[in-house]
């Protein structure tokens, strides 16, 4: 579950510390000094630390940013008495994870950790995953910013040394390719091909030829034998795009290589044996095909075996600044033109785009921006003239919803704009910083996540 460490000079709040998270499953180390607290942090590694603010000899900050010396990656939870919300705001800068105020709720404190822990173990799958890929291939082209998209990075890594088959689900233009090359490259079947095949842009007639190959002779036209996509993919993966497109005749020769590992090509007796691992892709709802017949049950059931959800842009706009970003680099590079940023005006108008066609749109929006402009920075007028803005999908949201869903797109661009400077952020939105703070907090934003590496 985790290991914690709290430090506090009140011995009472101590114990009481120590039975709630043990009774929650914790492994707690308790301090009451903070040599005692150091001493146990240079002996055995520590997942999280509660660090009150208000110590024996010290301030929780300073005793915080030496526990982090030894521990970089170690989120610290502070703990404040009531009224000093300045120095809260100040130790998040410094690095802590989150505050709580004193008195505070067991449920809250717990909350932290489990958010915290989490946070934590999506960083490091995250930063493993980035590593295996950097490591031998440039692949650091996937931009994940939202927490759903980073769920998607630690799934691939997770799987991709697997051998079972994947079924990624996502709307035109989410990024159901590149996902399957990114699990294809993190694979022990690197080395091997990758071979794609679009179901929906191949006529009946020829897809089971393109597959599976056929023999001279066994069909008017087949002038020479040819191997199919599936041989070609021998030891290598083979991604089948659009797979509720395929026609019910090739989807039974299709689920029989899979179960048998083995097929024949048209006009052979003679059954070829691969090993290909299969991805297949769809944009379509395959469960609503299965009960309408146009998609055969079992087929659906051994493709079905690693779900990967893709979810659409607007979902996850907070990673529209960030695709923007690593969009002007491609194609400023690319049309050899220095693109600085976009104006806040035009930032703007993409945060509140309905994005129908995902990341492939505004790829092409911003592509489309750069070859325009005359300038080094990008104008409003050049993003998406004469194009509805936001249209939510009900006509009207609860209000709550709407307002909550306004503040949180709002506080994106806001940090975006400001490069994570909460002060500087504060002074633009007319709030105090403290409420500001709060704000992000509730919607889970977090200003590191905003800086720009220097
Ligand atoms: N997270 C991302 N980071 C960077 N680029 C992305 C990301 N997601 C998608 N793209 C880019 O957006 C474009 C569309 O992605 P891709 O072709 O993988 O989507 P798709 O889901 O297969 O689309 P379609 O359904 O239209 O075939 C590609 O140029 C891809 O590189
Ligand atoms: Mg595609």
């Amino acid at each position: 579950m985790g290991k914690i460490l709290v430090v506090d000079d009140d011995r009472n709040l101590l114990e009481l510390l120590k039975i709630r998270l043990e009774s929650a499953g914790y492994d707690v180390f308790t301090a009451l000094e903070e040599e005692e607290a150091m001493e146990a942090v240079k002996n055995q590694p520590f997942d999280l630390s509660i660090v009150d603010l208000q110590l024996l000899h010290q301030d929780g900050i300073s005793l915080m940013k030496e526990l982090h010396l030894i521990l970089p990656e170690m989120p610290v939870i502070i703990l404040t008495a009531y009224g000093s919300i300045e120095s809260a705001v100040e130790a998040m800068k410094k690095g802590a994870y989150s505050y709580l105020t004193k008195p505070f709720e067991p449920q809250d404190l717990l909350l932290q950790i489990e958010k915290a822990l989490e946070n934590r173990r999506l960083n490091i799958e995250i930063k493993r995953l980035k590593e295996l890929l950097e490591e031998r291939y440039d692949f650091t082209n996937i931009v994940a910013r939202s927490e759903k998209m980073r769920r998607v990075l630690v799934m691939v890594s997770q799987i991709a040394k697997t051998e079972s088959t994947v079924y990624i689900h996502g709307e035109s233009g989410t990024g159901k390719e590149l996902i399957a090359k990114a699990i294809h490259l993190a694979s022990e079947r690197k080395i091997k091909p990758f071979v794609a095949i679009n179901c929906a842009a191949l006529p009946e007639a020829l897809m089971e030829s393109e597959l599976f190959g056929h023999e001279k002779g066994s069909f008017t036209g087949a002038v020479r034998s040819t191997k199919g996509l599936f041989t070609q993919a021998h030891e290598g993966t083979v991604f089948l795009d659009e797979i509720g497109d395929m026609p019910l005749s090739i989807q039974a020769k299709l689920l029989r290589a899979l179960q048998e590992r083995q097929f024949y090509p048209i006009g052979s007796a003679k059954p070829v044996e691969v090993d290909v691992r299969v991805i297949v892709a769809t944009q379509k709802d395959l469960e609503e095909h299965v009960k309408q017949g146009l998609f055969r049950e079992d087929l659906f059931y051994r493709i079905h075996v690693i779900p990967i959800h893709l979810p659409p842009l607007r979902e996850r706009k907070e990673d529209i600044p960030l695709l923007v970003e690593h969009f002007l680099k491609k194609f400023g590079q690319q049309m050899k033109k220095e693109i600085k940023g976009l104006t806040p005006m035009a930032m703007q108008r993409l945060m509140l785009h309905h994005w129908p066609g995902n990341v492939r749109e505004l790829e092409n929006t911003v592509e489309y921006a750069v070859a325009m402009t005359q300038q080094d920075t990008i104008t409003e007028d050049l993003i998406l003239q004469n194009q509805p803005l936001d249209l939510p999908e009900e006509p009207f949201k609860p209000f709550k919803e709407a307002k909550d869903s306004y503040e949180k797109t709002y506080l994106i661009h806001l940090l975006e704009t400001c490069g994570g400077n909460v002060s500087k952020a504060a002074k633009i939105a007319g709030k105090y910083r403290a409420d500001l703070y709060d704000l992000m907090k509730k919607h889970g934003i977090k200003s590191e996540d905003f800086k720009k590496p220097s």
